[in-house]
């Protein structure tokens, strides 16, 4: 049974998905090891389980040379080598969606604080006031919420906003179906001069950076609220100052930050500091228990179907083939550089030593070429020999 090496503390849930399937010989370690240690601990490794803080560069991958698979039990994977990790023949899995619920749990808490101006009351009565007022005050029923990204965040943010009471507008690049009653904007610009409640849920980098900047902040409805639980850039945030202090939007809640802290005793700098309509939190809109425990048994999952049925679909930097019912005696994982008769050469290698074909299925990436073999006939060691080193695989396994 394949050896499995769990790094960081995952969650017990992982430990359960995998006992389940049968997988009993898991080593764990508690946090990130160093260069040296981590390769030292891969060495027989074939599936390994990560979390943001270990790096599996291109010397851990050579270490860690019995790997089949990396799961990465968390939504990023730049500490992984994806590209090292594909011309080696290994599917890397992250969790995109185990958070989404916690993420669109905090953003609709944050609007019916900021619509209540609770940050400021919270804060007098510590300092000794009670300032007992209802002005400014407002329920969230009834009100309007745009959300500008209808993807898994925006989307179930939008069923639990109706909920409430809500009414919901979205805007996104893509086409989407709308849930419940809400309804697509025309454009940003009409979700911005409509909303109470404007909400970021796309993703970073250069398409989406400043799209909230002081042109949109002034179209939005005088007295709003922003909150942007997305990525840093996509507000400019000397403009939401600005905005904020003149009144223009009533308040503000950001998870996110164009610069992080990298430490926890590192302090965030931000113009924002000290406002008292402006809740901030440490990136940690995906950070509960619940989704810890989702976290890990949906990449356990993914690993295991990845084992038992050669499944990547879902995989961040592979041909993605979908769970397919196995139909012969035995399933070949082959990956292959993508050139002319590469299926060719697998499928007369096969014949060759006497394995009829009873279903095949191939994607490619432009690289490489992974091909998914049911057989019928004995897939001996020599068999496997063969496969493994025929210049056109760049890896082949048996399932599980
Ligand atoms: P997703 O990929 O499911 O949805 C993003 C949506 O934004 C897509 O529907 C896309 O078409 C749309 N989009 C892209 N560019 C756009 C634009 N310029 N205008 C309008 N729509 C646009 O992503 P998901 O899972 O919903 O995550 C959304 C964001 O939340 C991401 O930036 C992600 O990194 C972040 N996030 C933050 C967490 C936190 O702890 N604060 C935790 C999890 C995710």
């Amino acid at each position: 049974m394949a050896q499995i090496v769990l790094f960081e503390n995952i969650h017990a849930s992982a430990r359960a998905v995998f006992a389940a399937a049968g997988y009993t010989d898991i080593a764990t370690f508690s946090s990130a090891l160093p260069s040296a240690e981590l390769q030292a601990a891969l060495r027989d490794a074939e599936i390994v389980g990560i979390r943001s803080r270990t790096q599996m560069d291109r010397d851990a991958l050579a270490a860690a040379h019995n790997a089949r698979v990396i799961g990465c039990f968390c939504i990023g994977t730049n500490q992984v080598d994806l590209d090292g990790a594909m011309q080696r023949g290994i599917p890397v899995f992250n969790a995109p969606f185990s958070n989404t619920r916690s993420v669109a749990e905090l953003v609709l808490g944050e609007a019916i604080l900021l619509l209540r101006r609770i940050p400021e009351k919270n804060l007098r009565v510590h300092q000794g006031h009670w300032d007992k007022t209802a002005a400014g005050a407002f329920e969230a029923r009834g009100k309007t919420l745009g959300i500008i990204g209808y993807g898994n965040i925006g989307s179930q943010i939008s069923t639990l906003a109706e909920a409430l009471g809500m009414r919901v507008v979205f805007h996104d690049v893509e086409a989407k179906l709308p849930l419940g009653n809400a309804r697509a904007a025309t454009s940003m610009a009409e979700l911005l001069e409509q909303a109470d409640v404007v909400t970021l849920h796309v993703p970073g980098g250069k398409s989406t950076e400043n799209i909230i900047d002081a042109a949109a902040l002034s179209r939005m409805k005088r007295g709003a609220i922003l909150i942007n639980a997305s990525r840093g850039g996509v507000v400019d945030i000397p403009a939401l100052h600005a905005a904020l202090t003149s009144g223009h939007i009533a308040g503000a809640a950001l998870d996110v930050f164009p610069t992080e802290p990298k430490s926890a005793d590192e302090p965030l700098d931000s113009p924002l500091l000290g406002l008292p309509n402006v809740i901030l939190t440490p990136h940690i809109g995906g950070s509960t228990q619940e989704s810890q425990e989702n976290i890990g048994r949906e990449v356990a999952e993914k690993l295991v179907r990845f084992m038992e049925f050669g499944t990547t679909k879902g995989a961040v930097n592979f041909p993605e083939l979908p769970f397919i019912e196995q139909s012969g005696c035995a399933r070949l994982l082959h990956v292959h550089r993508n050139q002319p008769g590469a299926l060719a050469t697998l499928d007369s290698l096969l014949a060759s030593h006497g394995l009829n074909i009873v279903g095949q299925t191939l994607q490619t990436n432009g690289e490489i070429g992974y091909v998914l073999t049911d057989v019928d006939g004995d897939v001996t060691d020599a068999v496997m020999v063969a496969l493994r080193d025929h210049p056109i695989t760049i890896r082949c396994d048996r399932t599980a």
